[in-house]
């Protein structure tokens, strides 16, 4: 019998179990799973990640099918025979595995689930499905969200709900920051040819570059030294957006894990820069990030909702708040969020958005820009979000973004759909303090 522990089938099984019976994260399940094994061959590893990655994407399209073929749905206890039977239809009506290689390789995984009396079972619905030629290659789309979130995108955005729905279920390309300032684009992507590593510039993002296809970035010359970092083109417009200036006092706000951090430092020189994050563990990431990239900034680990605890008092020329959210907008490169997040998640996102952006405007100096950012395409998240905080303040300007090339205006602010551009979904807005004289904080 062939060794379970190292079976990428058993692996990516025990990952989506972490995801649908723990409410664990898919990044947080696959470290767990695979993140300590040694000796496992790298292509085993990349099909494990495929196939958790898949089942998660079409989990809610590829229920109802396997559920089709048992003459009652599964006990609660059984759910991981459930699991095994969605991972069985994916590869062979997604995937395309060959049918006797998904059959007799998902067979096996009841008996390592201590269920060999479900051996017949699984072994009888998958030849079912081969019978019955169940292809599932188009028209699945809307299936592949749960009901709240199909309504609530198509609510949002009743005609574009079929390109949003259909860009969640793409896979995301791989896509570099390139530090400008070092190297030009046309140089870096002639450096990454000669490793073998094929890819264009973004046309719209100036620091982004695309990749073909993904790679092992950690072994990419230029990568160590801060050069190239791993960052979606939507995300790399913050930098630009936040307008620094050399001296500025910036305050990054949810900083974690720091890829704006970083390249907000990159782009502008002096900056005297101070991340917050209220994830302790999280706030290391930010420091390998500056640390990868050689620079610095002062790393606070607190609630932004609340800066009594840690603001010494200075007010901020510049403030990010790269705000928690329902992240909707990068589905394509988290389809666990289709499992994990809840509608009912929404309304307490908004509150603490809300708590936040409050308390960040008070450490705003006057004639400052505020740049709020949520990876959500949802409008309560964004902009009736802004609506709210500025129909609340008599100081508060919305300046932008303007004249610019990606996304939709917005009554307040712009939103990228995912997809467009070949990017993740995004919002931004950017807020003026308006200078009323009033005295200054420093
Ligand atoms: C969208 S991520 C930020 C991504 C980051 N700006 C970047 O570009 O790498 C949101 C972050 O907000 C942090 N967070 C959530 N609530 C917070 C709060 N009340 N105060 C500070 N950080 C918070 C989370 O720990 C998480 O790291």
């Amino acid at each position: 019998m062939a060794n379970k522990s190292t079976n990428p089938r058993w692996l990516a099984l025990k990952a989506i179990l972490l995801v649908v019976q723990r409410g664990r994260s898919l990044d947080d399940a696959l470290a767990t799973v695979l993140g300590t094994l040694k000796g496992v061959d790298e292509r085993d590893l990349s099909l494990s990640r495929a196939l958790a990655y898949g089942v998660c994407r079409w989990y809610f399209a590829l229920k109802p099918v396997v559920n089709g073929y048992l003459r009652k749905p599964f006990k609660k206890k059984d759910l991981d025979l459930e699991a095994i039977l969605l991972l069985g239809l994916y590869q062979l009506a997604i995937m395309k595995v060959e049918p006797h290689a998904a059959v007799n390789e998902t067979v096996q995984l009841p008996q390592w689930q201590n269920k060999g009396w479900a051996k017949g079972l699984v072994n009888a619905v998958l030849r079912g499905l081969i019978r019955d030629e169940v292809n599932m290659s188009t028209g699945f789309d809307e299936k592949s969200y749960p009901e709240w979130l199909q309504h609530k995108i198509k609510l949002d955005w009743p005609e574009q709900t079929e390109s949003i729905l259909g860009a969640g279920n793409r896979l995301a390309p791989m896509v570099l920051r390139v530090d400008l300032r070092q190297i030009s684009m046309a140089k870096c992507i002639k450096d990454l040819e000669q490793q073998g590593i094929l890819g264009h510039a973004h046309g719209v993002v100036e620091t982004a570059l695309v990749l073909d296809k993904p790679c092992n970035i950690t072994a990419v010359a230029g990568f160590q030294s801060g050069l190239l970092s791993v960052q979606d083109g939507a995300t790399q417009l913050a930098a630009g957006l936040l307008d620094c200036q050399p001296g500025m006092r910036v305050l990054d706000a949810c900083a974690a894990p720091g890829g704006k951090t970083a390249h907000i430092l990159q782009a502008t020189d002096e900056l005297d820069l101070v991340a917050v994050d209220q994830d302790h563990n999280r706030l290391k990431l930010i420091d390998e990030n500056l640390t990868r990239t050689g620079r610095q900034a002062k790393l606070v680990c607190g609630d932004a909702a609340s800066p009594a605890d840690w603001h010494d008092g200075k007010l901020f020329d510049r403030i990010l708040a790269d705000v928690p959210c329902s992240a909707s907008g990068v589905i394509r490169r988290h389809p666990d969020i289709k499992l994990l997040r809840r509608a009912s998640d929404i309304e307490g996102l908004v509150s603490q958005q809300r708590r936040i952006l409050t308390a960040l405007w008070d450490l705003l100096e006057p004639g400052g820009k505020l740049l709020y950012s949520t990876c959500s395409i949802f409008k309560d998240e964004n902009e009736r979000q802004i609506d709210w905080f500025v129909q609340n303040r008599d100081n508060c300007t919305v300046i932008g973004p303007n004249s610019v090339q990606w996304g939709e205006q917005r009554p307040w602010g712009r939103q990228i759909l995912p997809g467009s551009e070949n990017m993740d979904g995004f919002y931004y807005a950017c807020l003026q303090k308006v200078d009323t004289g009033a005295s200054r904080g420093r």
